[in-house]
């Protein structure tokens, strides 16, 4: 069988895919999460009503947001999710659409929640409804992805509106609803827009790998994959040198990193190589990127000069 060699390599892909990393981000979001959420049912048990918080989770992109949010919901063992026309939705998650108008972010807002706008409505309206069917579903948490689309080319009036209904979320009278906001750097800037907003809110960024600190982690987190995938690793790669050279390939993101390693084990398997070995972190990069290989992170002598995310961004347009 010519390409027997080539069998399950998909399968094989698609776990290590699968697999999570937990980095400190990843357990400070579980501990601030964990005590929004308790502290929430304390007050419904109690018959409590008070004013919800602000979890946000700020990072480049590639840093790992996204992830972060689904696993942090998906592993709890008590929330019910994705179930948009049950009784109960306990988070409900949608990502910021554009145009990022307050009409339309309450329609994708009732969409999530399973309604469906038969006319249209006013921004007020909608937004009222929204809030109405958030407290039918018993929703105690709102996540919003690529938040900082939502102070995207708004002036500075409709800027006010969008944080007027974010705090009125947290402080609804009858069902406040806690918010969990990821987005980039540009988050922190809506957040700081309105101080009132701002002290409800509990900023989480998204740790940089750090070239010096984190050299042993990178190291490991080869090791992992490559286990899981069942590839050997070359003796030219455990070393600082090339965690230093994949820490700066992946921008020094946690999520870019990972993203990385799996595409190179990835080039292993198709090359049916003994084992994972430096030319098949340089050829994952001249894939991604399209470089020439003077600009290539794997080759370059003075590879911390290279502006990595230029090349990762006109990479991914082409
Ligand atoms: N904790 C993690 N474990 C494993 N892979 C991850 C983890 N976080 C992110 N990734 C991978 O990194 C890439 C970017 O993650 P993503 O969540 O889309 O980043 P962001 O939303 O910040 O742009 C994805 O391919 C994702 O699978
Ligand atoms: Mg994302």
């Amino acid at each position: 069988m010519a390409d027997g060699t080539q069998n399950g390599i998909p399968q094989r892909v698609l776990a290590l895919r699968s697999m999570f990393s937990k980095n400190r981000t990843h357990r400070e979001l579980d501990e601030r999460f964990r005590y929004l959420l308790d502290r929430r049912r304390t007050e419904l048990e109690a018959g409590v009503i008070a004013e919800a918080r602000c979890i946000a989770l700020i990072g480049a992109s590639g840093s790992g947001k996204t992830t972060a949010a689904e696993h942090l919901f998906a592993s709890q063992p008590d929330l019910v999710l994705h179930d948009p026309h049950g009784p109960r939705l306990d988070v409900a998650s949608f990502q910021v659409p554009s145009p990022a108008t307050l009409k339309f972010v309450g329609q994708t807002v009732l969409e999530t929640l399973g309604f469906e706008l038969k006319r249209d409505k006013s921004a007020q309206i909608i937004w009222s409804m929204a809030k109405g069917h958030l407290e039918a579903r018993r929703t105690l948490f709102l996540h919003i992805d690529e938040a900082q689309d939502l102070m995207r080319h708004q002036t500075p009036r409709e800027l006010n509106a969008v944080v007027s209904t974010l705090k009125s979320l947290l402080q609804h009278k009858s069902w406040p609803v806690g918010l969990i906001l990821t987005g980039t750097a540009e988050l922190k800037t809506l957040i700081n827009h309105d101080p009132q907003l701002a002290r409800r809110v509990y900023p989480i960024e998204f740790a940089r790998l750090n070239i010096l600190l984190d050299s042993d982690r990178i190291l490991n987190a080869i090791t992992r994959y490559a286990d899981a995938a069942g590839i050997a690793v070359s003796a030219d790669i455990l070393n600082p040198e090339i965690a230093a050279r994949l820490a700066n390939a992946a921008d020094r993101e946690f999520g870019l990193m990972i993203e990385m390693i799996i595409a190179s084990l990835e080039d292993a398997m198709k090359a049916s190589a003994e084992g994972l070995s430096r030319a098949h972190f340089t050829s994952m990069f001249r894939k991604r990127t399209g470089c020439v290989d003077g600009l290539n992170v794997f080759i370059a002598d003075d590879f911390e000069r290279i502006d990595v995310r230029r090349l990762l961004d006109d990479g991914e347009d082409t």
